[in-house]
């Protein structure tokens, strides 16, 4: 900011040409609008702010690779330092820095050996969010020893299961990023490999934001319909990154709970008449037993008169 105002200041005094500029207009167009590729104004847009400073200590080349996590959002400068204590046998350590696979340029980064300390130093302005993910360092000699930082975004908690819902229904969509403050919350609408930007004030009676708090956002909808199905990308803009969560609904209509209704309503139906068949028919049994009941004697009579009428067959067969 400071570079900015100076620059305003200087410009219309060294080109008489562009005197009519005035810093006004200038200080105007400085701020937000940085653009990742022009490092010159990257700096110019950072030089205010101090660095948050992160450190690995490694204690000779057998120690084991040390990693450390980094959460990036208001504070965009970090300067990461890494020092390794080494035995005064190695004479020759060679420094360097990656980011992901790619070897940082070794004017970026400072490194020095005092004793048998060697110390190197990387700094720099998390501008967006490509410049999150590991910075190595690492100290090569016979073996090689590496210290990473792993540079990330608040992570945002959307909805890890899809949310179901009716034709005509409303439902609430939410996203949070614990107690970090983003200063922008979007919601994204996934069409295909596109995603649409969902502009709640072309559809207010259908789209409202109903948290007021900034480290959560949601989003309700009203009036769903089928085409509202889908994935919804809710992201959190801080001051540089960007952090992203989803949330999945499927509306369904009415059919498909009407037939889940009609199943299960055939089903009771057919319970029912099993429960009632099978009353009626044990009633009937019983029924038929008080009777059985009624007349054993002459059942028994009527066994027994069968027996004999089977016994004198047989006996005329044997004949
Ligand atoms: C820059 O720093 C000064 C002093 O700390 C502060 O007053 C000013 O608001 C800062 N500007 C921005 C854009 O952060
Ligand atoms: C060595 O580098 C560290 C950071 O990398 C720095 O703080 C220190 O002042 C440097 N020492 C010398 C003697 O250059
Ligand atoms: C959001 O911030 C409030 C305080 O402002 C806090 O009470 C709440 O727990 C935070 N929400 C989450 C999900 O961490
Ligand atoms: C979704 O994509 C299809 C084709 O890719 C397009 O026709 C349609 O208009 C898109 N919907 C929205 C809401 O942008
Ligand atoms: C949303 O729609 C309004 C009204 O058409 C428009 O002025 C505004 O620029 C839109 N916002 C975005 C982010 O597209
Ligand atoms: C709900 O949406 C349908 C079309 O999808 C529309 O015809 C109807 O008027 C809407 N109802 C309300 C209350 O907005």
């Amino acid at each position: 900011m400071k570079l900015r105002t100076l620059h305003a200041l200087l410009l219309p005094l060294c080109c008489g040409v562009f005197s009519v500029a005035s810093p006004g207009i200038n200080s105007n167009t400085a701020g937000p609008n940085v653009t990742p590729e022009d490092p010159v104004h990257d700096e110019d847009g950072f030089s205010n702010y101090t660095s948050a400073e992160h450190s690995i200590s490694i204690t000779g080349f057998s120690a084991k690779d040390i990693k450390k996590d980094i959460i990036v959002y208001d504070e965009p400068r970090l300067k990461l330092e890494c020092n390794l204590i080494v035995e005064s046998n190695y004479l020759d350590v060679n420094v360097s820095w990656k980011h992901g696979e790619e070897l940082i340029r070794s004017d970026l980064y400072t490194s020095n050996n005092t004793g048998n300390q060697w110390r190197t130093t990387y700094e720099f302005v998390v501008t967006d969010t490509n410049k999150t993910g590991d910075y190595r360092c690492i100290f090569s000699s016979a073996t090689a020893v590496i210290g990473t930082f792993r540079v990330q975004v608040p992570p945002v908690h959307g909805g890890n299961k899809a949310l179901i819902t009716y034709n005509g229904d409303e439902i609430v969509l939410k996203c949070d990023v614990s107690t970090y403050k983003p200063q922008q919350w979007l919601w994204y609408k996934v069409n295909g490999s596109e995603r649409v930007q969902l502009n709640f004030s072309l559809d207010p009676k259908r789209y409202k934001e109903l948290s007021e708090k900034r480290n959560e956002t949601k989003l309700h909808i009203s009036n769903l319909s089928e085409n509202d199905g889908g994935t919804y990308v809710c992201r959190a803009v801080f001051k540089t990154v960007e952090s992203e969560g989803q949330v999945e609904i499927a509306v369904l209509s009415y059919l498909v709970p009407l037939k889940v209704f009609l199943v299960i309503a055939a089903e009771v139906v057919i319970l029912v008449t099993v429960i009632l068949v099978y009353e009626i028919m044990s009633k009937k049994k019983q029924s038929q037993e008080d009777v059985k009941k009624d007349y054993e004697p002459m059942a028994q009579l009527k066994s027994e008169d069968s027996s004999l009428a089977e016994a004198s067959t047989t006996r005329q067969r044997k004949v």
